[in-house]
């Protein structure tokens, strides 16, 4: 096991929203790395299910638990379910939901009310679960799987948007907060990645404008500033890094093309 690339023995991960896409690549990643990982998703058995499947592939302890990051007591209540497992000293918050709404259209103040439950509070609601062990310890990492939609403006998903660029904000002072006390808070912010959620998109494209989905899969790639989709293994790269990183408030921008550090963050001060 390389001991660049673990957390301290005997300490793990939790990456929300391992079940799929991102999250399940993050969640691949630190196991070969030789770090156990907690994954969760809304689905416990689907979550077990992809743990199992992950620990198999692997060959590194992987446990899954039914989570919805939008009730306060279950997230509360995971340090707490994970006592028999390890302490967590490595949080990738991974979970979210993107949905397109004009920000003029009856029922978008109710959608963007929902996205930030989900993307926006469900990050805090496991920092505020996890943070206090690792402050307590002194060391510890969250990355949040932030998005380009926190960097910037896109028609039709400015609930998405909004609850994006509510995360960043909160992540750059939580990380100036936290670096003094050995604990790094840090995001990557990816362009379109290949993902279960592109492709949903790109099946509601579909059936609004007809195109095919070749079509629209290169008009996708053509938005990325690389000109190419992002892979999930590019994305799980840039968390790693994150996680290793001795600075807190890094801001890694993937732009299918290039992972550029737009934030270079502050010193994590060893305790
Ligand atoms: N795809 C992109 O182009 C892109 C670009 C930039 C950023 N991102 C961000 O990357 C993250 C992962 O996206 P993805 O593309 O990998 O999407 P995905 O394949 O749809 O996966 C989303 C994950 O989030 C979980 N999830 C959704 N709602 C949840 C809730 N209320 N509570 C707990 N877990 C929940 C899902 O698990 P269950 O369904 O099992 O609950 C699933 O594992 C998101 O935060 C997204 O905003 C994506």
């Amino acid at each position: 096991m390389s001991s660049e690339l673990s957390t301290p023995d005997g300490a793990a991960a939790l990456v929300t929203g391992g079940t799929s896409g991102i999250g399940a690549a993050i969640a691949r990643a630190i196991l070969v790395a030789g770090t156990p990982v907690a994954l969760t998703g809304r689905d416990g058995e689907r979550a077990a299910q992809a743990a199992e499947a992950l620990q198999r592939e692997t060959g590194t302890e992987c446990v899954g638990l039914a989570l919805d990051v939008t009730e306060e007591a279950s997230c509360a209540a995971l340090p707490g379910a994970l006592e028999g497992f390890r302490p967590i000293e490595w949080l990738v918050n991974n979970a979210g939901v993107a949905e397109t709404m004009s920000s003029t259209a009856a029922g978008s103040l109710d959608l963007a009310r929902r996205l930030m439950e989900i993307n926006y509070f469900g990050p805090l609601r496991l920092f505020e679960a996890f943070a206090p062990g690792m402050l307590e310890r002194g060391r510890g990492r969250v990355v949040q799987v932030a998005s380009s939609a926190s960097l910037r403006g896109y028609p039709y998903v400015s609930a998405y948007v909004g609850s994006k660029h509510a995360l960043m904000g909160w992540t750059r002072c939580a990380a100036l907060e936290c670096a003094p006390k050995g604990v790094g808070v840090s995001a990557v912010c990816p362009h379109y990645v290949d993902t279960p959620m592109t492709r949903r998109s790109i099946e509601t494209m579909k059936e609004k404008t007809g195109r095919t989905e070749e079509d629209l899969r290169a008009f996708l790639a053509s938005q990325n500033p690389g000109g190419a989709l992002i892979t999930v293994e590019e994305v799980a790269d840039a968390v790693l890094s994150l996680l290793r990183s001795e600075r807190s408030g890094v801001i890694h921008e993937l732009t299918g093309g290039a992972q550029v550090v737009i934030e270079e963050g502050v010193s994590i001060e060893a305790r």
